[in-house]
């Protein structure tokens, strides 16, 4: 019985890394010069490295390059060959004598074999780099951190028909052909950078160009790279990267600091787009747009997700991060400032409608699950599990908090002082406060804890009215979060007003400032109790329980003044009543008056003429299946589909008349990208949705017309939307039909796999399964996965079948996903983590889900720490 020697030893756990043991690096890097011999699969990387003892560290006469899955072939100190060296996990040491050195090492790396898509890889036999997180160090041994800034130098030459176009960050320097073939090109990035920002693109691409003159009078070439066929399609984003320009020069004094500035799309990528100094890599889908095969909310995305890359250029290339626990520094700011921008762009209020539904659908849920953490984390594993939508999203609607404090032209005051510090810093969440504190006249001490606490506060209201005076209290708890108990109250802005009933005005908004646990302000003059209207343009990201009534509700969704405030309304109307339904505490008589009070209102809003088209799309969206459970504890998820398909259903017969008008009017309109025209797509497929729910024949009749009538992806993907949730012979016919006419053109098969994969279908799920079958499903594109499985995860009809079919598929898939792409695959743990918030029966299903995947023995990092969080 001496079996212990064969006993397979557990796999040393990933450590933990946690902010509070940050050190600054003993070793600096000002140059770095890189030589690329490029080749599909074995590319020859040599390296060379100016080090620094950093004489603002502690000494340590050892070098650590960072290294992961890298052979070094050759290391070379001062130009020796160096056998002192030695591995230390994937890193490379190396004990240094003196102050200053050089370092050379060279490795040979197999881009096509690289399908986490993160270093240097190979797509469509083009190469291209990831490198945030922690991509450099599987191209290069380095100190692989963002607070190392280098000035880079990149050589590369390779096959001239395999690889036409090369490009690094900065400028080209140089260019040659050689006898063989091959050519080669040098580029110089002046602005010292950290590895993550460092980009090399080398294939057969072809560009189209633009230039900006920046404010100064210098003149920016622009391009924006992509494969042979797809330049046509490359308008709407080179119109939003010069709009971007132009607007971060006005709104944020920002001027682009290089002559060129170039994007390249590319099919397989792990994100949406990467912001590399002067050579951002883009998602093809945040590229490439037409009117055929882009939807509005497509263009609106690409404006978005442009602006916000190009913005990094200063609020992260030029400041950057000093420690990755930081990410929110840059992310969350420049969330921030991208919806601004597309605010400016469009329409405003439709714009924050739809950030804080993101937010709420996205952000919420993880803020109250086990992976919940504050925008500024405190520890991680593997940092690629922290671009979630709480630094991101969350991170904004903090930054925004102090525009609203501050008012924008003092928070101005504070960012150009922030810029003006910083630059060609690595900085910190806290030199941004501080900032902003000194230079907009602001005392942020109390708001800091918004970087600290994890949780969505929560803000319960009462109104009462005596005499002539209505007092208001707020009471705010913000809930226990994975390692944090305990919390101290928040600083909450309010904007809010109060409104008169019988004039249906109200007197001038305030800002409350909650800062107590409890917190009383009295309002003098109201004859009857006022209307209240709080947290009005979404000004705290925060949940608001006010014991409104219908009555009040239906009065603000009428006469407020500020459009989230209608919009907020209506969502509450609807989110009382549905969330009472699924409890089971409406007798019928309720149930009928609470209809019948979200049937009036609605009908009030289609036949509001004040109302533009895209505002009143808003307004008629109803709240969606995951914010609606977010509020249920120990919620049956079927519940909560079938009773918002059953208003669905009787809004339906009920305005049938109406809906079917809308449609009329709405398909009446021809395409273009004005706000009208956008405003009557919207609105024409809104009211296929509510057709549908009440009468399957007609809206089948109705949305196989628009299918067939469509000459823009809005139309035709809003018709097969609807088709797909209905048992109609009509959805085999349009679903084949989408699938010839844009078979090659991946985005848009891509379409065709989420709207399977969304759709109300009561068979959803079979359809998923053999969707996973077809011949073009593939776990090595990212954007497919994505369509598919995310897609299907966030359809409450089918991923949470009672039997947990559902979840085993999602597992399933995990396991297959994870040797590919442990990234891609984490991202799909999430929501098999939401089992604290369901109901017993399902809660057992998905928790045997992650166990079984907890149970395999080589995950990848990734997903080993977002499973076992999600069981803890
Ligand atoms: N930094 C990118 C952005 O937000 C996102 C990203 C992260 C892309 C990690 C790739 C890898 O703009
Ligand atoms: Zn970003």
């Amino acid at each position: 019985m001496n079996d212990l020697s064969n006993t397979p030893l557990a796999p040393a756990p990933a450590p933990v890394i946690n902010r509070a043991d940050y050190r600054p690096p003993a070793w600096l890097v000002p140059e770095i010069a890189l030589d690329f011999a490029l080749s599909l699969d074995a590319t020859r990387v040599k390296s060379t490295l100016k080090v620094e003892r950093n004489a603002a560290a502690d000494g340590s006469a050892t070098l650590r390059l960072n290294g992961d899955g890298l052979v070094a072939q050759e290391v070379l100190v001062d130009g020796q060959a160096h056998n002192d060296w030695r591995m230390e996990g994937g890193d490379l040491l190396i004990d240094l004598p003196g102050d200053a050195h050089e370092i050379s090492v060279e490795t040979v790396i197999n881009p096509a074999a690289n399908t986490q898509l993160s270093g240097l890889y190979a797509s469509n036999g083009m190469l291209c780099t990831q490198c945030e997180a922690e991509g450099f160090r599987r191209i290069a041994f380095f100190p692989d951190r963002p607070d190392v800034l280098s000035v880079y130098s990149v050589r590369m030459a390779g096959d001239k028909s395999a690889f036409p176009v090369l490009l690094s960050n900065g400028n080209p320097v140089a260019a040659g052909e050689a006898a063989d073939g091959t050519h080669l090109a040098e580029w110089h990035d002046p602005w010292p950078k950290p590895s993550y920002l460092f980009a090399l693109v080398a294939g057969d691409l072809v560009a189209t160009r633009d230039q900006f003159v920046t404010r100064s009078g210098r003149t920016v070439d622009l391009a924006i790279y992509v494969r042979a066929g797809d330049e046509a399609r490359t308008g709407h984003a080179m119109r939003s990267l010069i709009a971007s320009m132009k607007w971060d020069e006005e709104v944020y004094g920002r001027e682009y600091d290089l002559d060129l500035f170039n994007i390249v799309a590319v099919a397989d990528f792990n994100a949406g787009a990467m912001e590399n100094k002067g050579l951002n890599i883009f998602n093809t889908r945040y590229i490439l747009a037409d009117p055929e095969t882009a939807t509005d909310a497509d263009y609106d995305a690409i404006e978005g997700v442009v602006a916000h890359e190009y913005f990094h250029n200063w609020s992260g290339n030029r400041v950057t991060c000093r420690d990755w626990f930081q990410l929110s520094l840059k992310e969350g700011f420049t969330v921030l400032r991208d919806q601004q921008f597309s605010a400016d762009m469009g329409s405003a209020p439709v714009k924050r409608i739809e950030d804080v539904r993101i937010l709420r659908a996205a952000q919420f849920p993880e803020d109250s699950g086990p992976l919940a953490h504050p925008i500024r984390p405190d520890s991680y594993q593997e940092i690629s599990n922290f671009y979630t939508a709480t630094v991101y999203n969350k991170g904004a609607e903090v930054i925004r908090m102090m525009t609203v404090l501050a008012g924008l032209d003092r928070f101005r005051k504070g960012t150009d002082l922030y810029f003006e510090r910083h630059d060609g810093e690595a900085a910190t969440c806290e030199d941004f406060v501080k900032a902003i504190e000194d230079g907009a006249g602001l005392d942020l001490a109390q708001f800091r804890r918004w970087y600290a606490q994890a949780g969505t506060p929560r803000v319960d209201v009462s109104l009462v009215h005596e005499g002539e005076t209505a007092t208001l209290t707020l009471r705010q708890t913000v809930p226990p979060t994975p390692g944090q108990p305990e919390k101290l109250p928040m600083v909450i802005p309010l904007r809010t007003a109060l409104f008169d009933r019988a004039t249906g005005k109200h007197r001038g908004e305030e800002l409350l400032v909650l800062t107590e646990a409890e917190q009383s302000w009295a309002f003098d003059g109201f004859a009857q109790a006022p209307v209240l209207s709080i947290n009005r343009g979404f000004s705290a990201p925060v949940a608001i329980r006010s014991p409104s009534s219908n009555e009040d509700l239906v009065f603000l969704a009428e006469h407020d003044d500020d459009p989230f405030a209608r919009y907020e309304a209506m969502q509450q109307l609807v989110v009382q009543h549905l969330v009472a339904a699924v409890e089971g505490q409406l007798s019928d008589a309720e149930r009928d008056a609470g209809r019948r009070a979200i049937g009036d209102a609605i009908a009030a809003v289609l036949a509001d003429p004040a109302l533009d088209d895209l505002m009143r799309g808003e307004l008629l969206i109803l709240p969606g299946e995951s914010y609606l459970a977010e509020q249920i504890p120990a919620v049956d998820p079927s519940r909560v589909h079938d009773e918002r398909e059953a208003l669905k259903g009787w809004l339906g017969t009920t305005l049938g008349a109406a809906w079917r008008d809308l449609h009329d009017r709405c398909s009446a309109v021809p395409y273009s990208l004005s706000a009208e025209a956008r405003g009557a797509r919207k609105l024409k497929t809104l009211a296929l949705v509510f057709l549908a729910a009440a009468d399957a024949g007609e809206a089948a009749r109705r949305a196989k017309a628009q299918y067939d009538a469509a000459d823009n992806m809005t139309d035709r993907q809003g018709a097969l939307m609807v088709l797909c949730g209905l048992e109609t012979p009509e959805r085999a016919t349009a679903l084949a039909d989408f699938h010839d006419r844009f078979a090659g053109n991946m985005l848009v098969i891509d379409k065709w796999f989420s709207l399977q994969a969304g759709s109300l279908h009561p068979h959803a799920i079979d359809h998923v399964k053999a969707l996973a079958e077809h011949a073009d499903f593939t776990l090595t594109n990212p954007n497919r996965v994505r369509a598919l499985y995310i897609t299907f995860a966030a359809n409450a009809g089918a991923f949470h079948a009672a039997d947990g079919e559902g979840y085993k598929l999602l597992a399933d898939l995990i396991l297959q996903l994870d040797p590919i792409n442990g990234n891609v695959a984490a991202r799909c743990v999430p929501p098999l983590g939401r089992w604290r918030k369901v109901e017993p029966g399902r809660a057992k299903l998905m928790r045997e889900q992650l166990e079984r995947i907890a149970a395999v023995p080589d995950l990848s990092r990734d997903v080993r720490e977002q499973v076992t969080r999600s069981l803890e």
